[in-house]
C-alpha cells in the first residue's frame, strides 16, 4: 500500500502579500483552491489514503474546505500540524505514524501537472526498494536556478541533485513529487539543517542517489510550481484555465 502525503505548510513568502491573509495552497488556480489539484492528482493515481501537513494561522481552513475527503474520492484524509516552517523533510517527518513507516508518495501542494501521475505510481509499485522522483524538462536556465536540478551521467543515471544551483548541471528540474520506501524514516532523523535553516528534501533524495537506489520518470506535458513566484503562479493559472490538469 502506498500512502500519500501532501505538504501545504511553509511561509508562502514569495507570493506575499497574497499569502498574508491566507495559506498559499488555498489561493485559486482557475476555478479551485490550489490544494485540490494535489488531492485530485493522488486520488486519480489510485492513492486514496492521504495526510495533509500544514501550519500557520489558516490551517483550520483546510478542514473546512476538504472535510473528511470523501467528496474528493479519498478513503481517509488526515491532517498534521507543522509548528514552524522547518523544511519539506521536517514536514514529511510528521506523517511517519500515518504511513506506518511504510512506502509513501509525497506531493508539494503547489505543484500542478497536466497529465496523470498514475504511470509513475505504477512504476513505484513495481519497484522492490528505493525511491523515485519525477523530473521535468526545463530549457530556461534561469528558472532552473530556483529549483532542484539533477546531474545525470552519460547513461542517464542520477549522479546527484543540486538544490538551487548557480550553474544548473542539466536541463531537468526535480518536481515536487517524491516516492520513498520505508528507509526514509531512518534518513529523516539523520538530516542536519541547511544554510537556510531547513531540513531539505534534496538531502533525502541524495541519500537514495548515493546508494544507487533512486529512479526517475520524466513527466510528459506541463508541470508548474505555482508557489515559485507571482509570474509562475499566473503561468500555472493560465495553463489550467486553457487546458485543465491531471488528465
Ligand atoms: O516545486 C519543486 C521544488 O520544490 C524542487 O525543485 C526543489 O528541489 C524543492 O526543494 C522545492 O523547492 P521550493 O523552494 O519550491 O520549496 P518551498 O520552500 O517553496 O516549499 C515547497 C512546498 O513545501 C510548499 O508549497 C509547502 C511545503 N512546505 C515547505 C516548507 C519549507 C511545508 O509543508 N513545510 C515547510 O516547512
Amino acid at each position: 500500500m502506498v500512502k500519500g502525503v501532501v505538504l501545504a505548510g511553509g511561509t508562502g513568502s514569495r507570493l506575499d502579500p497574497l499569502t498574508r491573509i491566507t495559506n498559499k495552497h488555498l489561493l485559486p488556480i482557475y476555478d479551485r483552491p490550489m490544494i485540490e489539484y494535489a488531492i485530485e492528482a493522488l486520488v486519480g493515481a489510485g492513492v486514496e489514503e492521504i495526510m495533509i501537513v500544514t501550519g500557520g494561522t489558516h490551517a483550520g481552513e483546510f478542514l473546512r474546505l476538504l472535510g473528511n475527503g470523501h467528496a474528493y474520492g479519498c478513503d481517509r484524509l488526515l491532517y498534521a500540524y507543522q509548528e514552524r516552517p522547518g523544511g519539506i523533510a521536517e514536514a514529511l517527518g510528521l506523517a511517519e505514524h500515518f504511513v506506518e513507516q511504510g512506502r509513501c508518495v509525497v506531493m508539494l501542494a503547489d505543484n500542478v501537472f497536466e497529465r496523470s501521475l498514475r504511470p509513475a505510481v505504477e512504476h513505484f509499485r513495481g519497484q522492490e526498494y528505493g525511491g523515485r522522483i519525477l523530473l521535468a524538462r526545463e530549457d530556461d536556465r534561469e528558472h532552473l536556478r530556483h529549483l532542484g536540478v539533477p546531474e545525470l551521467d552519460a547513461d542517464g543515471r542520477l549522479v546527484r541533485i543540486i538544490e538551487k544551483p548557480e550553474e544548473p548541471p542539466s536541463d531537468y528540474a526535480v518536481t515536487g513529487v517524491y516516492f520513498y520506501d520505508g528507509a526514509v524514516w531512518d534518513v529523516l532523523p539523520s538530516l542536519a539543517p541547511s544554510g537556510r535553516g531547513e531540513l531539505e528534501i534534496t538531502d533525502v533524495n541524495n541519500w537514495y542517489v548515493e546508494r544507487s537506489a533512486m529512479q526517475y520518470d520524466v513527466v510528459e506535458g506541463f508541470w508548474g510550481d505555482a508557489g515559485e513566484s507571482i509570474d509562475a503562479y499566473y503561468a500555472v493559472n493560465d495553463f489550467v484555465r486553457r487546458n485543465g490538469a491531471n488528465r
